[in-house]
């Protein structure tokens, strides 16, 4: 089974981008924890990070087409606003889960609203890089 790891906007920031709050590892660092996770899961993956929502959408679609099982998003700031990519999830059915390096829920109240949450198979939200892995083995069964 193949599993799509999306990354939006300035998380390839990570590691230089507000420490405190994202931690110190960068976007490769995470890839690569996972990527050795998946070699023992027996799963593949593919990478995508961008800043642009028509990419993430056109990326989502590409996915659909080549029939990958399942996405882990952290869809960054497009969380809180982004109506296109809640349609291509929608859209294409593709199970997803939601993602967050920092408890989205602790922050300003504008981050506490998901429009992912409600169709995504489920969220992890606070758990740091920890959390890509654990949203991994949800297709380790
Ligand atoms: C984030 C939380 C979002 O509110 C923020 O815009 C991000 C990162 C997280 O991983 O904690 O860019 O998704």
């Amino acid at each position: 089974r193949e599993i799509a790891i999306i990354n939006g906007p300035n998380l390839n920031l990570l590691g230089v981008r507000e420490p405190e709050v994202y931690g110190a590892e960068t976007l490769q660092d995470i890839n690569q924890s996972l990527s050795e996770l998946a070699e023992k899961l027996n799963l593949s993956l593919r990478f995508m990070q961008s800043n642009a929502e028509h990419e993430m959408v056109n990326y989502i679609h590409q996915c659909f087409e080549d029939q990958i099982s399942g996405i882990i998003i952290n869809p960054a700031a497009f969380t809180h606003t982004s109506v296109a990519i809640r349609d291509a999830l929608l859209g294409t059915q593709i199970p997803f889960i939601e993602v967050h390096l920092s408890n989205i829920h602790a922050r300003e109240p504008f981050r506490s609203e998901s429009w992912l949450s409600d169709v995504a198979i489920g969220t992890i939200t606070g758990m740091g890089s920890i959390g890509y892995q654990m949203a991994l083995r949800y297709w380790d069964q």
